[in-house]
């Protein structure tokens, strides 16, 4: 797909559901008595592979579309122990939080079940989750020598431990605290910084005991959870792209509606007011237990920063549209801490920098994240996602300012986490 230079963006636009909510509706909703109802829930292809997953196990979940671009999605949770044996391999196609936290849940069940998922997934570190759940006594086990998909669990007893995280992973501690559920005892997880906390906040008021202390968290196994009515909120790293997009084009203003703002997601901000950016947050209100606001956004002389340390937890998914904002500040930016991104969908610190010296940035790769001297205007350049929705998005928006537009190659795998994103994108384009 080619995106033009665009010569300001206006106007406003509703944010889809936040997907790390959406996927967590329907797992902690399954597991649940009773009905739960997640309104605005994201309509993409991750969070569809989770309905699949869980419809597999034997849970009835209806999907309605309430008006172009909401939809309402019901399940019909059957209690802690009312999954069942699934006749076929569960694929959770390109989502790894599907393939994490559905790994902590099935640990706890009588029966075996095997887990894979698309090309992307089967590369990706398993073994930071089969670790943590054969010390609680799962039997687990990977292919590729064994710390890839497919995963294999079968039946077997859990035990609490307390587990030290190597990295801050909230799929990783999502799976640890949802396979303790199953456990004979308290589960603990203690994180080198904090990760995204939406499982302790919705598993919380799901009716499960958790106590969350600094970057600790301990569940009790199995009270009977309880189905819930949650109104999903705009997803931040969705909401990235406009906010980024805004600041660098010159004469913007747009009006970005429905923006979750927890703490534990809102680096982007953190990071774009460090750069010097003109966002005011708006109607500042709660759904389900979650901070959203709108966000005022117009066009900013941005400067160079550092974004390491516990920020990096906060903003990972948004790193490669922080990329982009870096290359058209003036000045250096620095990211470091960051080698997960090794991990991602693609290796976004390979995907980032060779996209952006496609284009003309002065861009170089560390070990744990890239620097950046900025200000080099940047020119048209055919660009390879490698079938990476955050990079494809993240390159239509270093396009809007690029000399001649880019080109996006496999522009279709946006779909994993925002099926309009091109349609929303060019109805901001004046
Ligand atoms: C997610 C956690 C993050 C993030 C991913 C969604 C989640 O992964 O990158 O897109 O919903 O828990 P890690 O916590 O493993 O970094």
């Amino acid at each position: 797909m080619f995106i033009k230079q665009a010569a300001s963006l206006k106007g406003e636009l509703s944010i889809p559901g936040d997907k790390s909510i959406s996927h967590r509706s329907v797992m902690f909703g399954a597991i649940s008595n009773g009905l739960t109802e997640a309104a605005n829930f994201l309509n993409s292809a991750d969070c569809l592979s989770t309905i699949s997953c869980f419809r597999k196990l034997g849970i009835e979940i209806d999907m309605k579309e309430i008006k172009p671009g909401r939809t309402t999605v019901k399940i019909h949770g059957k209690g802690l122990h009312g999954l069942r044996q699934p006749s076929s391999v569960l694929d959770v196609g390109n989502s790894g939080t599907t393939a994490r936290l559905l790994s902590g849940i099935l640990a706890g069940q009588p029966f075996s079940t095997t887990l894979t998922g698309d090309a992307s997934i089967q590369k990706r570190p398993m073994g930071r989750i089969i670790e943590p759940l054969r010390e609680m006594g799962a039997d687990i086990k990977g292919a590729g020598g064994g710390g890839y998909a497919p995963l294999t669990i079968q039946k077997s007893a859990l035990h609490g431990i307390h587990y030290h995280t190597k990295t801050a992973s909230a799929q990783v501690k999502s799976c640890i605290l949802l396979a303790g559920l199953y456990a004979d005892s308290a589960t603990r997880v203690t994180e080198p910084a904090l990760s995204r906390n939406h499982t302790e906040l919705m598993l919380g008021s799901f009716g499960a005991q958790l106590e969350a202390e600094d970057k600790t968290v301990t569940i009790q196994p199995g009270p009977d959870l309880t189905g819930q009515k949650i109104e999903v909120p705009g997803d931040i790293s969705s909401a990235a792209y406009f906010i980024a997009a805004a600041l660098i084009t010159p004469n913007s203003e747009l009006l970005i509606q429905n923006v979750g703002i927890n703490p534990t997601r809102d680096g982007i901000l953190r990071a774009a007011y460090a750069m010097n950016a003109d966002i005011a947050k708006l109607n500042v209100h709660e759904a389900s237990g979650e901070p959203v606001c709108d966000l005022l956004v117009r066009s900013s002389s941005l400067t160079g920063t550092a974004i390491n340390g516990s920020l990096i937890p906060t903003l990972i998914d948004e790193i490669p549209v922080l990329a982009v904002m870096a290359a058209y500040a003036n000045g250096t930016t620095v990211i470091s801490d960051a080698a997960e991104l090794k991990v991602k969908e693609s290796n976004r610190i390979d995907t980032v920098v060779s996209n952006l010296k496609a284009m003309g940035a002065d861009i170089t790769a560390t070990d744990d994240g890239m620097v950046i001297h900025g200000g080099k205007p940047l020119h048209h350049a055919v660009i390879d996602p490698h079938m990476d929705h955050r990079i494809a998005m993240s390159f239509a928006v270093a396009a809007l300012c690029a000399q001649g537009g880019a080109e996006i190659r496999d522009e279709q795998c946006v779909t994993i986490s925002y099926p309009d994103f091109y349609k929303d994108l060019t109805g901001c384009v004046q």
